[in-house]
Parts: structure tokens; sequence; C-alpha cells
């Protein structure tokens, strides 16, 4: 029998992009509104791996099945206690992007270009209500912050991380590229190693 996994988000894009990334486990990845699952979670700590634990485990108990969800943010090296967890809500959650970019734009203009490093990391947990256990795998892609935006894929902060590797912005790599290359795919494939773990659900 397949075993069902819950992925502890309502965002559509990491639903769509989480089941591709793992698909090659045999398991069925379902979402908390096709198991009529409709809660809230605050994501109060100050680790990535924190708050995607405390989400993975608030929605294994409710819904009794084991649940991974994750947390990620863009870390600017210069800019230490401002983005980081407070990703999403740096200059406010519904301030649009271009807002941000400004606002970074100023903080970074007396730093040299070499000295505005940055990276994106992603945390993803799994808890395991019939063991108790939870699971933390993280990735992380390094990039240099722009002062100016470029591209148009992409979301949140792509239009100004830079991957030197690359030559480009996030926003400006076709997305499956970004997919190959990103945090979330890094934690993602070391959470599919785990679950290939004979018996790791209990
Ligand atoms: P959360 O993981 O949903 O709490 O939000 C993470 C926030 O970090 C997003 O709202 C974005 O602002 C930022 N972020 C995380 N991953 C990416 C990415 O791949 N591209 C651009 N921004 C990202």
């Amino acid at each position: 029998m397949t075993q069902t996994l819950l992925f502890a988000t309502s965002n559509a894009d990491k639903i769509k992009e989480m089941r591709g990334l793992l698909s090659e486990i045999p398991y069925l990845i379902v979402t908390p509104a096709e198991i009529g699952l409709d809660i809230e979670v605050e994501e109060p700590f100050t680790t990535f791996a924190e708050n995607a634990a405390h989400k993975a485990s608030v929605y294994a108990a409710a819904a009794h099945m084991p649940a991974f969800a994750d947390d990620s943010g863009l870390i600017i090296d210069a800019m230490p206690d401002e983005l980081g967890v407070y990703s999403a809500r740096y200059c406010g959650y519904t301030t649009p992007y271009n807002v941000r970019f400004q606002k970074i734009a100023e903080k970074l203009a007396a730093i040299p270009a070499e000295k505005r490093t940055a990276r994106y990391w992603c945390a993803l947990a799994m808890h395991v209500p019939q063991t108790g256990k939870v699971y933390i795998t993280e990735g992380s892609i390094e990039g240099k912050i722009l002062l100016e935006p470029r591209g148009n894929n992409g979301f949140g902060y792509d239009p100004i991380f830079y991957t030197p590797e690359y030559h480009a912005t996030m926003a400006e790599l076709a997305p499956e590229i970004k997919a190959q290359i990103s945090h979330r795919r890094i934690a993602a494939y070391k959470l599919a190693e785990i679950l290939q773990e004979p018996g790791i659900l209990g």
C-alpha cells in the first residue's frame, strides 16, 4: 500500500515544485486542502529548521499522519538580522518586491560589490507521529546581491540574487535550471534519501 505524506503548506507553487522534486519516491504526497485541514501556523523561531519542525509537528498532530514542512529565505551577510527567517515579512508581508529591492540597494550601496554576498537557505522538516521522530534536511545556494533587479522569472528576491556560476540572476534563469540548482532542491533530495530508508514512517 502506498504510504501518505502530508506537505504542510497552502502555497500552490511550493506544492507543484515539491511534487516534482519528490516524484521518484513511492509516497503519495497530499496537501492540507486535499484532506480538509485548514490551520494557520506561526513561524516564531529564529532558525529555519525550528520553524519548519514546528510547522511539521503541528500539521502531523492535526492530521494524524507523517507531515513535512519547509521554511526558507534569503540571508544577506551585510544585513544579518533583517532578512533570513524574516524574508517573507521584510518591509511588511504585502510590500511589493520592487520596494524591498530599493531598500536593500540603499543599505548595500556603500558596500563593495564583492562583499554583497548572500545565500538562499531552505530547511525541510518531517515529523513522524508514529515514532515521534523529526528529520531535518537543509540546502543552500550562494550568490551576490545586485543593486538593480534583472529578469522576470522566479519569484520573491530572485531578480536581485545573482549566481556567479551561471552569470545570471535567479530571475534570468529558466525555471528548469533554477529548479535544478535551488536550495529547495538540495533539501528535498536529502529528504528523499531519508524517505528511502525502510520503515522510516514507523
Ligand atoms: P516561507 O518559506 O514561505 O516562509 O517564505 C520564504 C520567503 O523567502 C519568500 O516569501 C521569499 O521572500 C523568500 N524566498 C525563499 N525562497 C526563495 C526563492 O527561491 N526565490 C526568491 N525568494 C525566496
